[in-house]
């Protein structure tokens, strides 16, 4: 009889130097693009690269995996991300937002060298991790039962419950509408407003599902929308990645990298223009009169890049992902 058959762990998931992660512990999130993550930030793995949003460690490990002279200091909100993470010799851990990133090299670093505490490249991997999604308890998912939770980790001024059952029609809407994209976000809040108090996930669900006209439902779960809105509105995922856009740029030297990996088309719009501003050189409106001011571009675009068919068989994560890099040319 034939043996199962054993597919050789990908190279990011080897044990190295140090390592004393659990190879099973990919369980807690695949990476997205990990090849892709590598090879733009090649140029700058011999100095120190800013993972924003650690997660499970599978891109940090990979990078420190492939770059023996690299080391990582790895961000994420979640204490439970940084509870769970591995013990390497090159990587250090914070629990904090990547919005305070300048906050956190500068603590990291110690004394700051002249210009600023400088990183060579930073990499946001947008978004929770498989781990968030399927733990019950964290109120993440649709298709779980648990508490209207959803906090990324405890910086988050407001639970999802609070929102859910405190909110008015038009705030509850406006979310709905900016964050999930939804068609029926009015009607939905109404819905909310009327079967409070909603306790769990699973009447949330219910309750968005039954609100939807029947003939209008558009595939994948019905509840997806909303779910994403609260969890956009409730840890101010743009509010922190507009800010840690900045803060990456401020952060790095000149040559260095930024990596975003986002999942909707809210966090690419944001990720694409911070870029494009970075690119074009002049943030000052053309009549100021700016002394001293350098009309270089701040910015030089590396490109956009997706997940191929393969990974995004293997990893249907991976299926929304779109990657955007840039390089610093000026300090
Ligand atoms: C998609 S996962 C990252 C997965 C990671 N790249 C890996 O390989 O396992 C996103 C992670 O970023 C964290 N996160 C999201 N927004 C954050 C923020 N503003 N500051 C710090 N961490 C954040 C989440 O808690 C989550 O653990």
């Amino acid at each position: 009889m034939e043996g199962p058959l054993l597919r050789p762990l990908p190279w990011w998931r080897q044990r190295s130097g140090g390592l004393t992660m659990d190879q099973t512990s990919s369980t807690y999130h695949e990476p997205v693009m990990v090849h892709e993550v590598v090879h733009f930030m090649e140029p700058v793995a011999v100095g120190i690269i800013v993972d924003g949003t650690f997660g499970g460690g599978g891109h940090a490990l990979a990078l420190l995996h492939r770059f023996p002279e690299l080391a990582v200091i790895g961000i994420d909100r979640d204490p439970d991300a940084i509870a769970n993470a591995p013990v390497h010799p090159r990587l250090s851990l914070v629990q904090a937002n990547f919005a305070e990133l300048a906050e956190v090299v500068a603590g990291e670093r110690g004394t700051d060298p002249p210009g600023g505490p400088h990183v060579d490249g930073v990499l946001l991997d947008l978004g929770i991790s498989s781990h968030q999604v399927d733990t019950a308890e964290r109120g993440f998912s649709f298709r779980r039962a648990g508490p209207l939770d959803m906090r990324m980790g405890p910086d988050a001024e407001l639970d999802a419950s609070e929102l859910v059952n405190e909110w008015d029609v038009d705030r509850l809407a406006s979310i709905f509408r900016d964050y999930g994209e939804e068609r029926f976000a009015r009607r939905i809040a109404r819905a909310i407003v009327a079967a409070r108090p909603v306790d769990d996930t699973e009447t949330l669900a219910a309750v968005v599902a039954d609100a939807i006209p029947a003939a209008a439902r558009r595939p994948g779960h019905p509840a997806r929308r909303v779910f994403q809105a609260l969890r956009i509105a409730v840890n101010d995922e743009l509010g922190a990645l507009a800010a840690g856009l900045d803060a990456a740029i401020e952060a790095i030297r000149p040559g260095g990298r930024v990596v975003v990996i986002s999942y909707h088309s809210l966090e690419d719009r944001l990720v694409k223009r911070r870029f494009a501003t970075g690119a074009a050189g002049c943030t000052y409106p053309p009549d100021l009169p700016v002394r001293g001011y350098d009309s270089a571009a701040e910015l030089r675009p590396l490109g956009r890049t997706f997940p191929n068919a393969e990974e995004i068989e293997e990893n249907p994560r991976a299926r929304s992902a779109v990657l955007r890099a840039v390089e610093k040319v000026t300090s």
